[in-house]
């Protein structure tokens, strides 16, 4: 029986096994900023770099085999270590790619609630945001509560969805829009990305009280005050404006069931003018349901902490859900790193 195995589908599976250990492995040296460490000086011995982390030799080489056996790092003959270049465009701060961020909101969120995994399964309900102090019934109320941890979210968003937001404006357009309305907007990345792009776009941030005052900061620096409002609110409990020609649910319809995704899909049809359009962007599943794989790393997240009901949904999913709600002209485009839009149009 084992001699079916590769060593390829046991390194996979070990990778799965293990992994709960080498994310920690990971995210130890991010915060010893090591990565960034080895881009400075190009190769470092492990004496070199137990001084420069300040740490002992010995756990220093426990961390370095991590790294290492893992491809993240590489260790030549001479025994000096140096990034790989998944450590470089991912692990370094100088890379626009970069993760950091996002590391470490996997260590103080993720990783602390997928430990109530098993029980959030049986219970279809958010069990691990015990962790996260406070009573509400999702993360992102609860993190009101905590400035610091609020903080790391809204970088770890911001850089996840920078590149993608980037490419979403690349691909997009809006010229023929007026006044959009980025629901769940956060901190206004997109917002203030698109109407960069779009010379007659108007736009409006609909988030949370708690993230009003990040986004209004960052307009506010981007010089964009006169062109984007923010808009405290729950996208359930208070109307949508009337006045938008465009609702955009960017990285936010994953948040949430296929029943309240309809009931927002509806919310929007309502709200709209004839012609009037809705964007749904986020990182998608195939819809045969086998990947990818951040699809499957991404769901668990929703159910077990974030809300207890959403997923990375399929694209058939997206599109039967806009043609329930009335939205016809319904068009997919493929993005880089698993993500996707889908738009509809509300036809005269
Ligand atoms: C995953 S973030 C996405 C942020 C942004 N759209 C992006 O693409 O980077 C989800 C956002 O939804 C907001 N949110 C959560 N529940 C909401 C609700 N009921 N009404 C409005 N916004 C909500 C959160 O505060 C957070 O900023």
């Amino acid at each position: 029986m084992s001699d079916e195995i590769t060593q390829q589908e046991q390194n996979n599976f070990l990778m799965v096994f293990g992994g709960h250990i080498l994310f920690q492995t990971l995210y130890a040296a991010v915060e010893l900023e090591l990565f960034d460490k080895l881009l400075e000086c190009k190769e470092l011995s492990l004496a070199q770099i137990s001084e420069l982390l300040g740490i002992q030799q010995q756990p220093a080489r426990i961390l370095l085999l991590g790294l290492v056996s893992t491809g993240i790092l590489k260790r030549n003959e001479e025994g000096l270590y140096a990034n790989t270049p998944v450590a470089e465009v991912f692990l370094t701060s100088r890379s626009p790619k970069n993760l950091l961020n996002y590391v470490k909101l996997q260590h103080h969120v993720m990783y602390r609630g997928m430990f109530h995994f098993l029980d959030s399964l049986k219970a279809y309900k958010n069990i691990g945001l015990k962790e996260i102090p406070g009573d509400e019934p999702t993360l992102y109320q609860r993190l009101g509560h905590d400035p610091k941890l609020k903080q790391i979210f809204q970088d770890a968003m911001h850089e996840l969805s920078v590149h993608a937001n980037a490419d979403l404006a690349k691909n997009l357009d809006l010229s023929d829009v007026k006044f959009l309305v980025d629901v769940g907007g956060g901190d206004g990345t997109n917002a203030i990305e698109l109407v960069r792009k779009f010379p007659n776009l108007n736009a409006a941030v609909f988030d949370l009280p708690a993230v009003s005052p990040i986004a209004n900061k960052k307009i506010h620096e981007s010089q964009l005050s006169d062109r984007i409002s923010v808009i405290p609110g729950n996208c359930f409990e208070d109307d949508f404006p009337t006045n938008a020609d465009c609702f955009l649910f960017c990285h936010f319809c994953t948040i949430w069931s296929a029943e309240k995704n309809k009931t927002l899909f509806n919310k929007a049809y309502k709200a709209l003018p004839k012609n009037g359009k809705i964007i749904i962007f986020n990182m998608m599943q195939d819809s045969a349901e086998t990947g990818p794989l951040t699809a499957a790393i991404g769901s668990p997240y929703f159910l077990s902490i974030a809300t207890g009901e959403g997923m990375l949904y399929t694209w058939k999913e997206y599109e039967t859900w806009l043609s329930e709600s009335g939205f016809s002209d319904i068009k997919m485009i493929r993005l880089e790193r698993d993500h996707g839009a889908i738009i509809g149009v509300k036809e005269s």
